[in-house]
């Protein structure tokens, strides 16, 4: 794995949809853990970017804009408005939140198209698709409701079956309906672009076993998937919504959103670089690069995005795609039309975002499995871990500099064992916790950061400063305090901003160094402010409230 210092790095969270708001499952799996990483990198003394925006054409969008009665660019900008709101509401941070309707994109988008035909990687056949009659309309993925060919369940889409999981071509679906009006729908050709995805099998096999950044539980089943062969990829749609394909005989047919928004990673960090006046391929080239995804998306990821990227040859290919599972809600399959779901915006009118990073963080591994979120266990690690152990140790060891020394950092006299301990622990937590978080391993970190919080309270109650008024112990746990600060800023960043004013320091958090956590910062005689609260309890009843809303 890597160490981090002074690289140049690129991070990417999945691009959401334009047509549906933002839920902890997609918070879980990809934004908090591309956030923390990113705020951790920054800190580290790195030039470390954080890019996202919205995925903004598609069939869906299409849909759900003729639903509204809008055009789709309308409805994609309130999107984009909304989940860019939600998103910083979170305490997720972009460097850039764009679209990928963006102009910028659509340019690199057909530049693509034009490298990877004229380099033979595209070719044309005729296809049969679904028409509407009476729309006058090609009825690509979901204009098309019909039984699953596989298991038969009743009114799926024409891309992929909610109930066994399976994708097919909308023409494969039996008793196929326009989605739009109900009516039986003809067979028409229509002729499509291809991808040969098929060429880069051998390409993307060596990079996936070479590349010893990537997840093996994750690369063993692609590779398996190479194994039973690629198929090749249509990537035209008959809609109007999309990047036109820039070929006077295509006739208006528009590119696949996958074809497109995973290059939004790249232009828009171009876009922003441009803006800094920095050479934006250069530095792409030159950095890291990370693409964070949930693992409903590895098969566009590892297969797709890394053979495009082969196939028009000039930007560099990823050096890890970190891949979280699935949320689960209650012990219960994620599902806003069963109402077992919470919406990002909703959960944020109940609790401090921080509470949800802090959980949320908690209970996801780096790898693939499902995490579950329960609201039993929200309480308690928010009570029992936020609150009494680091809560707690901070709000102590604050108030009793200023209820002892009138809010000035005593001098420290002669160190006992116990002292040099703990003098040990904050020389060496920086660098703990730091490990983790570059190999992704943010749970992990977190709990290292609870274990020193622990630590720093059993010194604490050892100490008794309150019964001594001893200003070793009062000098090194306020020197704890700020290693905390920094230490948090990544997972729970507005205390962390809110505790750095109640320690008095310049300036704020996110410009600190990272190794300064191990530093004597504090000198004597430094004046703090009053304590205040970071954490507060979470209470039987509120968690009651959330209960109820939960199908019984
Ligand atoms: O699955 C999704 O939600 C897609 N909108 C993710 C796109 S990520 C990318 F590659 F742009
Ligand atoms: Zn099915």
């Amino acid at each position: 794995m890597f160490h981090f210092k002074e690289e140049k790095i690129v991070v990417t969270s999945a691009l959401p949809y334009a047509n549906g708001e933002i839920h902890l499952g997609h918070v879980v799996s990809t934004y908090l853990p591309a956030d923390i990483f990113t705020r951790f990198l920054k800190l580290n003394g790195n030039k470390a970017f954080h890019i996202c925006g919205t995925d903004d054409f598609g069939v869906p969008v299409l849909i759900k804009a003729e639903k509204e009665g809008k055009k789709p660019a309308e409805l994609v900008k309130e999107f984009w408005e909304k989940d860019k709101k939600d998103l910083k509401s979170a305490g997720i941070d972009f460097d850039v939140f764009s679209q990928t309707s963006s102009e910028e994109n659509i340019e690199l988008v057909q530049y693509f198209f034009q490298e990877l035909n004229k380099k033979g990687f595209i070719f044309t056949q005729q296809v049969e698709q679904y028409y509407c009659q009476n729309d006058k309309k090609f009825l690509p993925d979901r204009y098309v409701i019909g039984n699953c060919p596989f298991c038969g369940k009743e009114n799926q889409y024409g891309d992929v079956c909610e109930n066994c999981g399976r994708t097919y071509a909308a023409t494969d679906l039996k008793d196929p309906k326009c989605a739009i009006d109900g009516s039986v729908p003809i067979r028409k050709k229509s002729l499509h672009y291809f991808f040969k995805l098929s060429k880069f099998d051998k390409k993307l096999k060596d990079w996936m076993e070479n590349n010893k950044n990537l997840q093996p539980e994750v690369t063993n089943y692609l590779l398996q998937w190479i194994k039973e062969g690629l198929r090749d990829w249509d990537i035209t749609r008959d809609i109007s919504w999309g990047v036109k394909i820039p070929l006077k005989e295509a006739d208006g047919k528009v590119l696949y959103g996958w074809f497109d928004n995973h290059l939004g990673y790249i232009s828009f960090t171009l876009k922003l670089l441009k803006d800094k006046k920095i050479d934006g391929k250069k530095f792409w080239n030159d950095a890291k690069i990370y693409h964070f995804i949930g693992k409903d998306i590895v098969y566009h990821h590892y297969l797709f995005l890394p053979a495009m990227r082969m196939g028009e040859g000039s930007f560099k290919l990823p050096d890890v795609l970190p891949v979280r599972g699935h949320l689960l809600l209650q012990g219960h399959k994620f599902s806003k039309s069963r109402g077992v779901y919470i919406g990002l915006r909703e959960f944020l009118e109940s609790f401090p975002a921080d509470y949800l990073r802090y959980y949320l963080a908690s209970i996801t591994p780096y790898d693939q499995s499902e995490i579950n979120f329960n609201w039993d266990e929200f309480q308690a690690k928010i009570n029992n871990e936020l609150v009494a152990t680091l809560g707690n140790f901070i709000h102590r060891a604050i108030s009793f500099i200023n209820s002892t020394f009138e809010g000035e950092v005593p001098k420290p006299k002669e160190y006992d064992d116990l002292d040099n301990e703990f003098i040990k622990k904050i020389g060496g937590i920086g660098k703990e916790v730091g490990d983790e978080i570059e190999k992704n391993e943010i749970q992990r970190g977190l709990k290292k950061i609870l274990e020193f919080g622990a630590f720093c309270n059993q010194y604490f109650q050892k100490k008794e400063p309150w019964k001594t008024k001893d200003p070793t112990s009062l000098y090194l746990s306020i020197k704890a305090v700020r290693a905390l600060a920094i230490l948090l800023y990544p997972y729970v960043p507005f205390a962390s901003e809110k505790l750095w004013k109640q320690l008095n320091f310049k300036g704020e958090v996110s410009d600190q160094k990272w190794d300064s956590i191990s530093e004597i910062k504090i000198r004597p005689k430094h004046k703090i402010q009053k304590a205040e609260i970071l954490f507060r309890k979470v209470e039987d009843e509120e968690i009651k409230i959330q209960k109820d809303k939960l199908p019984k």
